[in-house]
């Protein structure tokens, strides 16, 4: 099953609700670790639960530690959210971890490997089953362990696919070193690289958006878009994970997966269909007309303690015990690109992300052109289209209206399509929920393709080596502040205007 249309993986989905008898072993590599019980376990409960996983799987725990399923489980539940399920859920928490095993054995040893090899084969007892390994392991081990799957691990009576976390490389280089190892052991139908990013509902909704509506296709290009902000905001500092943090920075961290793909997104060709190659290709096209970056399209920003600020906030990056005295490693870039093709030429796409930041928030902003020839004495201001990825998902779409009542002045309002009032009591999938089933189905639509890599490192890594070899000071800005005041300064150069004059009435308040 090498390529889906998301027609047919609805029907998937539909199908594997009904038990047709295929077995499934899931195994976590590197199950003792933080993302296994923050995220993998968590995910694979949520989907068990809610009847989604297929019946008949087995989910298998390897790290090297010493673990029983009740240390495991001990492990997990708090990341579980427990306490909001029903009783009737509660009654399958039980059944879930007996579905579960756990071995232990070493990242590099061929006879680690066979040992596990050996178990699986002992839970499939000859029948046909299905083989998925999660990679939740640091970067150092993916080449060892991919090689040992591959040699001693691949199912025999059913695929095996392999689920990689970033980072994907550090650079262009290392990157495409990775991929000529993984692509030398696996095909790419065999291959999902996770970027959670494309798991969200907003993400998602970008392709019904732009291709579903009518109203959007004519307009969305250099003749009517101004500027385009991608945003990502987190109200939090590196909270003890400064020594992972300070070895990638913020572009890597965020900017390079996340917010790059969002940009192919809201920038691609109309794909032919949504089958993943078509969707994929129409990715890999727009990156090939970005232009790497260039020092001068960036600005990068490191935060300070917040001496009146509560917590955490009077802790600066420096002060982080576990970051290197001195870094100079951003926790804040904005960064300009440039897409030379016929629809973007000339249309800055702003991406900025930062930690420590005001709020938490990640959006697309379309700014759209002054409208020509005002006749309202400078009283219009520019439309603008917010699809907000988190919190609250939404659309809005910023517009002028005359003034209700007897004046006649233009004033600034809203379309407003937000998911908590128009789809009251729906429960969202978390990112990782959807992902994890398309791995079970085969559905390759929002897992990254090799080429897309390559494109994305291609337009990073001569940035990145500038940054590393240079070390430019990042400018400061406070724990809890909108960022540096330069990075403002650099969007508005591109075509980005902010009034200050639009208000937003709550209408649920
Ligand atoms: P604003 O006009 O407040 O902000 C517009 C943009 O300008 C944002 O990208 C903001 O980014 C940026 N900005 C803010 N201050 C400055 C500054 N001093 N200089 C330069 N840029 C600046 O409009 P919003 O669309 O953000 O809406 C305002 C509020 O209303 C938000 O909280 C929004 O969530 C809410 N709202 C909610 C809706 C809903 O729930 N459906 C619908 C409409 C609005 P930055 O992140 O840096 O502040
Ligand atoms: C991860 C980054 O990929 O995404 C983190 O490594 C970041 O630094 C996280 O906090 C944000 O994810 P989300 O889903 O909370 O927006």
């Amino acid at each position: 099953m090498a390529e889906q249309s998301s027609d047919s993986i609805a029907r998937i989905k539909a199908t594997m609700m009904q038990d047709d008898g295929t077995k499934h072993i899931f195994v976590v590599m590197g199950a003792s670790g933080d993302l296994a019980k923050k995220k993998i376990y968590p995910t694979l409960w949520w989907l068990y639960k809610d009847g989604l996983l297929p019946k008949n799987t087995t989910i298998v725990g390897y790290a090297r530690s010493v673990l029983t399923i009740t240390d495991l489980r001990k492990k997990c539940e708090p990341f579980m959210k427990l306490k909001d399920e029903t009783p009737d859920n509660l009654k399958k928490v039980d059944p879930f971890f007996s579905a579960n095993r756990y071995v232990k054995g070493s990242y590099t040893e061929d006879s680690a490997f066979e040992q596990l090899n050996s178990v699986l084969e002992s839970l499939e007892g000859g029948d046909p089953c299905n083989r998925l390994f999660y990679l939740a392991l640091p970067p150092s081990v993916f080449k060892p362990v991919t090689s040992h799957i591959k040699s001693s691990c691949m199912g025999k009576k059913g695929w095996t696919r392999v689920i990689v976390e970033k980072p994907f490389g550090r650079d262009l280089q290392s990157s495409n070193e990775l991929s000529e190892h993984l692509g030398g052991l696996y095909t790419e139908d065999q291959l999902y690289r996770i970027d959670h990013y494309l798991g969200k509902e907003m993400v998602q909704n970008l392709l019904i958006l732009r291709f579903g509506n009518r109203i959007f296709g004519p307009i969305w290009n250099r003749d009517s878009i101004a500027s385009v902000m991608i945003s990502f905001k987190e109200p939090f500092g590196t909270q003890g994970r400064g020594g992972y943090f300070d070895d990638f920075g913020i572009i890597r961290d965020v900017m390079q997966n996340h917010l790059l793909q969002v940009l192919c997104l809201a920038a691609m060709e109309k794909p032919a269909t949504t089958n993943a190659e078509d969707i994929r290709n129409e990715k890999v096209k727009v990156l090939k007309t970005i232009e790497a970056l260039e020092l001068k399209d960036v600005v990068l920003g490191q935060y300070v303690g917040d001496p009146d600020g509560e917590g955490d906030a009077k802790e600066g990056y420096l002060e982080d015990p576990t970051v290197p005295r001195g870094s100079v490693t951003p926790t804040y870039a904005m960064a300009v690109f440039r897409i030379k093709n016929e629809r973007w030429d000339g249309v800055p796409f702003i991406l900025r992300c930062g930690k420590a930041l005001n709020e938490r928030k990640a959006e697309v902003r379309i700014q759209f052109n002054d409208v020509p020839g005002d006749i309202f004495g400078g009283g219009t201001k520019r439309n603008e289209l917010v699809v907000r990825v988190q919190p609250n998902e939404a659309v809005y779409c910023k517009m002028m209206t005359k003034s209700p009542g007897m004046s006649f002045n233009p004033e600034e309002t809203e379309l407003d399509l937000t998911y908590g009032s128009r789809y009251k009591g729906l429960k969202m999938p978390d990112a990782y929920e959807r992902l994890i089933l398309d791995v079970f189905c085969g559905s390759q639509i929002h897992f990254v393709r090799s080429d897309e890599l390559r494109e994305a490192w291609r337009i990073f890594t001569p940035l990145l080596h500038k940054i590393e070899n240079e070390k430019p000071k990042p400018i400061e800005y406070k724990y809890g502040s909108r960022g540096p005041v330069e990075a403002d300064e650099l969007a508005k150069a591109h075509n980005f205007t902010f009034t200050g004059t639009y208000k937003w009435k709550n209408p649920n308040l």
